[in-house]
């Protein structure tokens, strides 16, 4: 969930709106905004993306200088109107972004007080436990305070009180929060890039930080009530709008930036003229690790997962990697000579974020590979690996992941380089196919993708897709699966190709088309030999492989699309384009919503 407040001089409605736009991609399952007015609460709320909020809003626009908005990804109660936020009991307004932990409690306490529940959300809880401090006589900073000692779990808070319209109150305990100061107005938001349009001066809360907002600027006390000081600092985050140009979604827009925005993150990890890795980041000695630990989530995991076979093959390095949601509690032991790696295109992901101070309390490095560089992963951080991928907008991941890629290639060099697991020559070698990669994925894209969209017709029709690949063609198959469900909504599965013989063959039929993914590398003919269990038990083949590739299979396959012939460190990004466009003009045959998939959001801010 996103959510904005703004204490202003002009009415506010309008401008939190804009700023909501900016916090869409945590989630679109509803929004809301309330002001104040004429001593009165008002609100909109509305169902579904914020485009059914705005309409409304043109319908029955909102006084008032003061007010709050949150965008929503659902986590207790359906996404209706009803459970959309802002949320009011008694003259409060609460907007919320995260999970109170012990919502059933209170809310039980609550209702044998008497207190009326009307929403299924855990959020009311918090608007209720303040009106209740309210009418027993509390201030609204006292009541803020008793009810922020009250509540448990994650949460971001923008609370106004409709007796007060000078004052907005907020307070931080896991996602994100921002102030922003403007001339007379202040404001707050789950990101800067959402204050962005409005000013760049920023103070970030920290957790356990309750602020109060009015127009005159901000005080910032602890949970106990006592002055606490945070830094001002000017934020980067530029209020630029993106557009998708002459492509009918950001998907497909960004898919075809890919060797644009690749080359520009190798630039910055790579001297083109000496064909050399440039030195990481001194933060983090690879030359003195005894392993890394990579963790993330969806997509950016995946990348972590060939990242992981590239620190292992070139640098030598160990590396132990985990979804973020798994790895944040599996109790790992961690030695100071271990560095950690976090891997995340929006550095907000609440999973990736708890990781990283887990390894963080334990003494370890940080880097992050992460796109939006003021995002608080970056921020936490030791070293930071920015990905240059440019705003990536479609839900799916497309540019980012490739960028990690590179960057992820890189650093495995670099690691190699600081280590003396790769000679000059094999780094020069290696670096000359990283730079050939943006001329070659050029190539694959201006000529594959009337073949694809007549094989993706073909792909809508079924239920069921298996996608196998072996070394760093597995993830890829995991990330072709997970891309093809989360867009078009077809059941995909990706297995590491030796793991098909045990269990997968057993669904193999006319009805499950499988997509081998297999460069001629030094796995493909065993890959091979898995093709043949599949053909063997009459299954469809879509073989995605290189020219060696092709002419070397004889099999009978259902599609095959041939790529150009390229070296196994950048197969895994040039393969990555048949894989998305693939989904991409499944999701178009399907009439899916391709850019904002149902039930998604980019980035999750809870667990
Ligand atoms: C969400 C998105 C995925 C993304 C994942 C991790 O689930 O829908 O596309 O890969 O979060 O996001 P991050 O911003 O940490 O890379």
């Amino acid at each position: 969930c996103g959510i904005v407040g703004i204490v202003g001089t002009q009415p506010v409605a309008e401008r939190l709106v804009e700023a909501l736009k900016r916090l869409e991609y945590r989630g679109y399952d509803s929004a809301g905004v309330a002001t104040i007015h004429n001593g009165a609460l008002a609100r909109r709320r509305a169902e579904g993306k914020l485009f059914n909020l705005e309409k409304k809003l043109f319908d029955e626009p909102l006084s008032g200088l003061t007010g709050i908005a949150h965008t929503r990804w659902a986590t207790h109660g359906v996404p209706n109107e009803t459970n959309a936020h802002p949320h009011f009991v008694d003259g409060v307004a609460v907007v919320h972004n995260g999970i109170i932990e012990n919502f059933s409690e209170l809310r039980d306490e609550l209702t044998a007080e008497g207190a009326v529940f009307t929403t299924q959300t855990d959020t009311e809880v918090v608007a209720q436990l303040l009106a209740k401090f309210t009418r027993e006589g509390l201030g609204h900073r006292a009541a803020m305070l008793a009810m922020l000692n009250r509540v448990t779990g994650a949460y971001a808070l923008g609370v106004i009180f409709q007796d007060d319209p000078d004052t907005l109150l907020s307070a931080r305990s896991g996602p994100p929060l921002a102030i922003g100061y403007g001339k007379g107005e202040m404001f707050l938001g789950s990101d800067a890039i959402a204050l962005s349009p409005f000013t760049n001066e920023i103070t970030y809360l920290v957790d356990g930080d309750c602020a109060i907002l009015t127009r005159d600027g901000v005080e910032i006390i602890d949970f106990a009530g006592n002055p606490v000081e945070r830094q001002r600092q000017i934020s980067q985050a530029t209020a630029y709008v993106v557009d998708k140009g002459n492509h009918r979604h950001f998907m497909e827009k960004e898919i075809y930036e890919q060797p644009e925005v690749i080359s520009h993150a190798l630039s910055h990890y790579i001297d083109f003229a000496e064909k050399r890795v440039k030195d990481a980041d001194p933060a983090i000695d690879f030359a003195k690790l005894t392993g890394l630990a990579i963790s993330a989530c969806g997509t950016a995991y995946l990348s972590g997962l060939i990242g992981k076979y590239w620190f292992e093959r070139y640098a030598r390095l160990p590396v132990e990697i985990d979804v973020a949601s798994e790895f944040r509690y599996r109790e790992m032991p961690l030695l100071p000579t271990q560095a950690a790696i976090f891997i995340s295109q929006s550095g907000e992901t609440a999973d990736t974020l708890a990781s990283l101070r887990y390894c963080q309390e334990n003494g370890l490095k940080i880097g992050t590979v992460v796109n939006v560089r003021e995002s608080t992963m970056a921020r936490a951080s030791d070293a930071v690996f920015p990905i240059l991928a440019g705003p990536e907008i479609g839900v799916a991941s497309t540019k980012a992941f490739t960028c990690q890629l590179a960057v992820l290639a890189s650093l495995a060099i670099a690691a190699g380089k600081a280590r003396g697991t790769l000679t000059v020559e094999q780094e020069t070698d290696l670096v000359r196919h990283l730079i050939e990669m943006p001329r070659m994925m050029s190539e694959v894209l201006n000529t594959i993708q009337p073949q694809i969209e007549t094989l993706s017709r073909d792909l809508s029709r079924f239920k069921d897709v298996l996608y196998l690949g072996r070394g760093t063609s597995y993830p890829l198959a995991l990330e072709g699966a997970l891309k093809l469900k989360e867009i078009s909504y077809i059941h995909a599965e990706g297995y590491a190709a030796g793991e098909l013989k045990h269990g997968p063959i057993a669904l193999i039929d006319e009805n499950m088309p499988v997509i081998v993914i297999a460069p001629h590398d030094r796995f493909f003919e065993k890959t091979v030999s898995n093709m043949q269990e599949v053909a063997a038990r009459g299954g469809k083949i879509i073989f995605i492989t290189d020219e060696k590739g092709a002419s070397a299979s004889k099999l009978e396959t259902m599609a095959t699309i041939v790529l150009p012939n390229v070296d196994e460190i950048i197969a895994p990004m040039v393969f990555s384009l048949p894989i998305q466009l693939l989904a991409y003009h499944t999701a178009v045959f399907m009439g899916t919503d391709v850019d904002q998939p149902r039930n998604l959001a980019k980035s999750v801010t809870v667990e």
